[in-house]
Formats: structure tokens, sequence, C-alpha cells
């Protein structure tokens, strides 16, 4: 991890103390699964499967990376990937967030930061200007947490987009 990052990294009142995010690997395929099945829990193993292998096989195009905590578990992803054009932005090939998400008892240390700077950065160094993003009505806490790492709303008010200055990163 970066030192920028580390020192936006609180530690969680209980739980464990984040100490890396790296890009999924295979032997985290269980807990990613988990993970994603917490996130999404109107699809079923066998369909998020089969994504994450799509995802998976395709790390240049589609990065995931995900929080190990202390005892060495992930305590949270965040998925990536590059579209065209999206229609509540101003320029082509943006960075999208296409899964977000930390463990409930890891929330409000800066985990979710950690993880979408790591996607900012891979966006940014694919030529990205800009980054977007959505939700849904069930997803409560997803605006307040956009709009609290920088993400503005577009029109729709579970559309959002960021600016990648070239001066975000130190
Ligand atoms: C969204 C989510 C990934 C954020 O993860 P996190 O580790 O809690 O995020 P951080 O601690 O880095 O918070 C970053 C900032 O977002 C904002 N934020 C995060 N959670 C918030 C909340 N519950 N209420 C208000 N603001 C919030 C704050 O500005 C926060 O900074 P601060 O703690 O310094 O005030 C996490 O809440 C989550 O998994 N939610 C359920 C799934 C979800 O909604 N995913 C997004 C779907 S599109």
């Amino acid at each position: 991890m970066k030192a920028d990052q580390e020192s936006t990294v609180r530690r969680p009142e209980t739980g464990p103390l984040l100490v890396e995010i790296r890009l999924v690997a295979e032997h985290d395929f269980p807990e990613w699964l988990q993970l994603r099945l917490a996130l999404w829990p109107y699809h079923t193993d066998e369909e998020l499967l089969v994504e994450m292998h799509q995802i998976f096989a395709v790390p240049d195009s589609t990065p995931v990376f995900v929080a190990v905590g202390s005892g060495g578990g992930i305590l949270g992803f965040a998925e990536f990937s590059i579209h065209e054009s999206v229609s509540w932005c101003s320029t082509t090939n943006v960075g999208y967030v296409e899964g977000w998400y930390v463990r409930p008892g890891c929330r409000r240390s800066g985990i979710g930061k950690a993880l979408l700077v790591k996607g900012e950065e891979w966006a940014s160094g694919r030529g990205c200007t800009e980054m977007a993003s959505d939700t849904t009505p069930e997803y409560s806490v997803s605006p307040s947490a956009h709009k609290g790492l920088g993400f503005v709303e577009a029109g729709d008010p579970l559309h959002f987009r960021k600016t990648l200055s070239s001066s975000y990163f130190p």
C-alpha cells in the first residue's frame, strides 16, 4: 500500500487492521464470492462465479482490488472497468466503479477510500480523466460514500462522476 493510503486508513473500533490493497488472486475466490453475494444477494453463486472467472481472466481491463486485513482475510473489494462512453460524463474512456463493498464491521475506517484510490490510479494510468459510478436505492450509504470521496451527482441522483485531475495523485 502506498504511503498516502496508509495515512488515510484509520484503525476500526473493532475488527482487523487493513494491511494491504492488492489485486485479487485465485485463492481469494471463496471470500471474494462471499462478499459479492453480500453486495448482490439477488444473484446466485453460480451466476457470480461465472462472472468472476470472466473478470479474473482479463485483469488489465477489469481489475479487482481487495483489502486484506491483519488476519489475512479480505475486508472489502472493488471492481473496475473502462467504459468507452458514459451518458452522464463528458469524456470518452471513462474509468468505472463496477462493484464496491466493505464488510460491515470494517466500515468508516478508510478502507472504501483506499480501494477507490487504487481504481482511480489504475484508470488514470490508462489515460482516463474521468471516473463514473452508479447505484440503486437499495444501497442507502452509497450516495454519501461517493460524495464523501469527491464524486458528484450527474443529472440523476444515482449517477456519479468525478474528474481525475493530474494533481489528484501526489
Ligand atoms: C460504500 C462502502 C464501500 C464505503 O466503505 P467504507 O470503508 O465505509 O468507506 P470509507 O471509510 O473509506 O469512507 C469514505 C467516506 O465516504 C463517506 N461515507 C462512508 N460511509 C458513510 C456513511 N455511512 N454515511 C455518511 N458518509 C459516509 C464519508 O465521507 C467517508 O469519509 P469519513 O469517514 O472520513 O467521513 C461501504 O459502506 C459498503 O460496503 N456499503 C454497502 C455496499 C454499497 O453500498 N456499495 C456501493 C454500491 S454502488
